[in-house]
């Protein structure tokens, strides 16, 4: 269990894509530059995708080249297909993701086009990449339920992990979209997609709209999975998953690893501190118990 674990820190694109305040580039760029500080050292940045599918994400090129300059670290962006890939690729990007989903709903909804249709766009982005020496990470959203499909089978979401993993995507992370999944649910999803993708280049991408993404963390952690995306303060949702709300807080995560003796190399005040001014920017307080416990204990 005390194996190194690698966060990848979600907060300024799953965080802000669904924020009703537009939140400037400058604004994005200083909290990028806090998680930085704190010591996040892979950090999904931005999205290429319609600026009307999501307006919050417009100018993830200048966000991408302020931010761009931290050697020893990864800035991730968001692609959906060939024209988000050359965005992003003109932009300087060296990791991208494509976003795939277990469920035909929500790909219709998300994506405007079928599972398969996706993974068929995907193809030419991740030969392109592996020509241009650009990373590419696969998502698959709703694998433990769908808004608009209900149930999703573990043997749907391996068929897509495979798929994206078979293209050499070099990680694919597994997205609990609307957090309706509890532990022995992750336990044998992650049994599933094993048998295809192995499990140390699995992501837990755990939404925690019903209270379980730290017990479903816990669960993935004990069946040796070992990278987590997380998000600053709790932050997170998508427009296109109904009654979803944030990714599970990175401080929790954090607090939680470090207590299990897993270093982290995170800095917990100064990611307290950049949850607190993203929070504040965006006017509500941060729904982290670990931030709301450490500001609770410092007003004393
Ligand atoms: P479409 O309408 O089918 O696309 O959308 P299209 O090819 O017909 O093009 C329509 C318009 O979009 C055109 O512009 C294109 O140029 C433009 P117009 O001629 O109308 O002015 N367009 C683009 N513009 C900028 N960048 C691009 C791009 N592509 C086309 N890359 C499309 C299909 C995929 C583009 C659209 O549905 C889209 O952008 N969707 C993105 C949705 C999204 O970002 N969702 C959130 C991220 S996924 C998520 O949050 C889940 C995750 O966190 C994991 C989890 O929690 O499960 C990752
Ligand atoms: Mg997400």
């Amino acid at each position: 269990m005390t194996d190194q674990v690698r966060i990848v820190e979600v907060g300024p694109r799953d965080g802000l894509q669904n924020e009703k305040i537009p939140v400037s580039v400058e604004a994005r760029v200083a909290f990028i530059e806090n998680l930085v500080k704190a010591g996040l050292r892979r950090i999904e940045v931005g999205s290429f995708v319609s600026p009307k599918a999501i307006p919050q994400m417009v100018n993830s090129d200048q966000v991408l080249r302020a931010v761009d300059h931290h050697p020893g670290y990864e800035f991730h962006v968001l692609v959906p297909n060939e024209k988000g890939y050359e965005a992003a690729k003109a932009a300087g990007a060296k990791v991208v993701a494509v976003f795939a989903s277990a469920s035909e709903g929500f790909s219709k909804a998300n994506i405007n086009c079928s599972v398969a249709e996706s993974i068929s766009r995907f193809t030419p982005v991740i030969e392109r990449a592996k020509a241009d020496g650009i990373k590419v990470r696969g998502y698959v959203s709703c694998v433990l339920g769908c808004p608009y499909d209900g149930e999703v089978k573990p043997s749907a979401v391996a068929a897509v992990a495979k798929k994206l993993w078979d293209q050499g995507c070099y990680e694919v992370s597994l997205g609990d979209t609307i957090g309706v999944g509890t532990p022995m649910k992750a336990r044998q999803l992650l049994r599933a997609v094993a048998a295809d993708v192995p499990i140390k280049k699995l992501g837990l991408h755990f939404h925690d709209t019903y209270g379980q993404a730290l017990a479903n963390l816990y669960a993935g952690l004990e069946e040796g999975a070992r990278v987590i995306d997380s998000a600053a303060g709790g932050l997170g949702g998508c427009p296109y998953a109904p009654g979803a709300t944030g990714n599970v807080a990175t401080e929790d995560v954090v607090y939680m690893l470090e207590g299990m003796g897993i270093k982290t190399g995170v800095d917990m005040q100064k990611l307290v501190a950049a949850t607190n001014e993203i929070s504040n920017l965006l006017g509500k307080p941060p729904v982290s118990r670990v931030t709301s416990a450490i500001n609770a204990s410092r007003s004393k």
